[in-house]
């Protein structure tokens, strides 16, 4: 493992649990993150370089005073949503952004490359679970904006040498399990902490998206994965990498599906509380099921999750979310 490694977006949720799980080994993590959804709070483990990706000297000038010699790179927009409303930022934050990057590592010759990619580039998947030969289709800005950036890395590994891996995450869910750092979007849209704060009595009744998926309980399937087990996931990339591993996508989830309902029981189980729940239309753009087929992480680099049953996760997220419960009568601010 590098001595140094500078991770872009380390100021945001799973940037800054790579950043604490990089320090357990004993590498200095740099973050390097313009704070525009990022906090400077979640950056404890390692100094951090408030700078835009787009901003290529600054990039270059972090490598240099940092002696870096890999990047992990999160730094993105990641509202789907809002890359649908906004398609221009997406693709100028998320696709314009990681080329300057690129070039600033071609120019300072750091050839070791971990990307932060997403499930949201295979689209609506046609079989179950996905495996990373699956046809991508992205069917949002965002996943066309991540698939864009792969296709990116291919040719700069090819031109320039570049030896990288893409992270296509499922669901990333829970929090740090010692509660130092977890999920702080503003605005909050994620199915657990919106569900844990229904049922802690701090948010309004859970809008449940879509009740009439062919899935056994007509809810929408995904595959939650434990935010501590997608940052153990980018050091055994790097860790492959650096042994000379080739380049490609690696899917990284559990490969089992829980329900929208299903997770609402878990979080139900976990406060001792009822979440309150309406029907409400699906969401534009949301696949029925998306189930990872991970088994190249674990063949490849030997990645397996080991926190992401779904009790843990959603008692993870529910700690941090007492952590951070905001006074009665003010909102959630961190
Ligand atoms: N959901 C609800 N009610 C809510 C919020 C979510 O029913 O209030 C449902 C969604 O419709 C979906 C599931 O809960 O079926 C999970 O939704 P999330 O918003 O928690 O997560 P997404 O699956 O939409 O998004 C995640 C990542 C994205 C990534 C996307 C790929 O957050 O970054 O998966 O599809 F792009």
């Amino acid at each position: 493992m590098s001595a140094n490694v500078l991770v872009t977006g380390g100021a945001g949720y799973i940037g800054s649990q790579t950043c604490k799980a990089l320090a357990r080994r004993g590498v200095t993590p740099i973050a390097f993150d313009n704070l525009s959804r990022g906090h400077r709070s979640a950056v404890q483990w390692g100094p951090l370089v408030v700078a835009d990706i787009a901003d290529k000297e600054a990039v270059a000038a972090a490598i240099e005073m940092h002696r870096i010699d890999a990047v992990i790179h999160f730094a993105a927009f990641a509202y789907v949503g809002e890359s649908v409303g906004n398609p221009a930022a997406y693709f100028r934050n998320n696709v314009a952004g990681s080329l300057r990057l690129l070039e600033a590592l071609v120019q300072t010759g750091v050839r070791d490359f971990v990307f932060s990619s997403s499930c949201a580039v295979y689209g609506v998947p046609s079989t179950v679970p996905i495996a990373e030969d699956s046809e991508t289709r992205p069917i949002n800005p965002y996943g066309d904006g991540k698939r864009q950036v792969e296709t990116m890395l291919s040719s700069f590994g090819a031109s320039h040498g570049l030896k990288w891996t893409a992270l296509r995450y499922f669901n990333a869910a829970g929090a740090d399990p010692e509660g130092d750092i977890g999920e702080q979007h503003e605005p909050e849209t994620h199915l657990i902490p919106l569900a844990l704060r229904s049922a802690l009595g701090s948010g309004p009744p859970l809008e449940i998206f879509g009740t009439d998926y062919a899935t056994p309980d007509g809810s929408a399937v995904r595959d939650y994965i434990h935010v501590a087990d997608l940052a153990e996931a980018h050091l055994c990339a790097l860790d492959y990498l650096r042994a000379g591993g080739g380049p490609g996508a690696f899917n990284l989830g559990t490969g089992r599906g829980y329900s929208v309902r299903e997770v609402v029981a878990e979080v139900e189980r976990a406060c001792g509380s009822t979440v309150p729940c309406v029907a409400a239309p699906r969401r534009p753009g949301d696949p029925p099921q998306l189930i990872a087929d991970a088994r190249r992480a674990h063949h490849v680099f030997g990645w397996r999750p080991v926190r992401s049953d779904l009790e843990s996760v959603v008692r993870d997220a529910l700690a941090w979310e007492r952590k951070t419960l905001p006074a009665p009568g003010c909102e959630y601010r961190r």
